[in-house]
């Protein structure tokens, strides 16, 4: 059995409470330079966590080094999801240890409709919510069951995409900008979504360019600034903190 090392003592955390996920002294880089340097952060179970920092900062990367996609390729350190070692596995095993990634493209897949897609997320175990249960707290989604995914608005394609992460037994939804490109409204009913998918248990990591709104519904915030951490601490420290704001976010 893999036993999750102590972190707290003598590695630097910022944290001491047990952590659910822990992303320690993680390096990754694409071809030759270095995107991700020396990053460490705690996750709690059942939290919100924002993930910020401005353009090319390296959030996107240390989603897919989490997920353990091939790029970019984690060189050093430790990540751990409820005991389980993320660092020796490949995206495939991550993803049956319980992490969901929701990438910004969202990739629906064409040609099948709203209900195909859910389906496709659902041929091998461990598998997590049921249709109904999905459609429940997407509507949309389940008024447009036979429309073709790809057709959807943008803001559906979105809820279709956490829809299909959820219809895996996850235990870490990972959100790239999942506002992006969306009307206020439609980020008020995402939000909305995330509160409900908080409260089944499921802990988040959420990247957005929209960091106040991030920020609202978050407990915690992680900042990155070229590839490092330059704040961890509560969501409402940030929003608070004008000089922090706009240095590294530039709001
Ligand atoms: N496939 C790749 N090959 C080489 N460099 C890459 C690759 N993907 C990203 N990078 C570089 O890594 C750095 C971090 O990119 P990343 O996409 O993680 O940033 P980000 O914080 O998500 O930015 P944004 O807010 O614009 O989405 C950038 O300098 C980027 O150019
Ligand atoms: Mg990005």
């Amino acid at each position: 059995m893999n036993v999750k090392p102590d972190f707290s003592k003598g590695r630097n955390y910022a944290e001491t409470a047990p952590a659910f996920l822990s992303v320690w002294n993680m390096e990754a880089y694409y071809g030759e330079s270095y995107i991700v340097q020396n990053v460490s952060f705690n996750v709690h179970e059942g939290e919100i966590l924002a993930l910020l920092g401005r353009n090319g900062a390296g959030k996107t990367s240390t989603l897919r080094a989490i997920a353990r996609l091939d790029a970019p390729q984690v060189t050093h350190g430790e990540i751990w999801l409820d005991h389980q070692p993320l660092h020796t596995m490949r995206s495939h095993e991550a993803a049956q240890a319980g992490l969901g990634l929701v990438p910004e493209d969202r990739r629906i897949i064409p040609g099948l409709t709203v209900e195909e897609n859910i389906d496709l997320a659902q041929i091998a175990p461990p598998i997590g919510w049921s249709k109904e249960r999905l459609f429940e707290l997407f509507p949309r989604l389940g008024e447009r069951r036979r429309q073709e995914g790809v057709t959807l608005s943008g803001g559906e394609q979105q809820m279709l995409s956490i829809a299909r992460a959820l219809a895996r037994d996850i235990k870490v939804l990972l959100l790239d900008e999942p506002y992006e490109g969306l009307a206020p409204v439609i980020v008020d009913e995402i939000e909305k979504t995330l509160r409900i998918i908080k409260e089944q248990g499921i802990t988040t990591i959420l990247v957005e360019q929209n960091a106040v709104r991030a920020l609202e519904l978050a407990d915690r915030a992680v900042i990155l600034d070229t590839g490092s951490i330059v704040f961890d601490g509560s969501a409402a420290e940030v929003l608070g903190n004008s000089e922090l704001r706009a240095e590294y976010l530039a709001i």
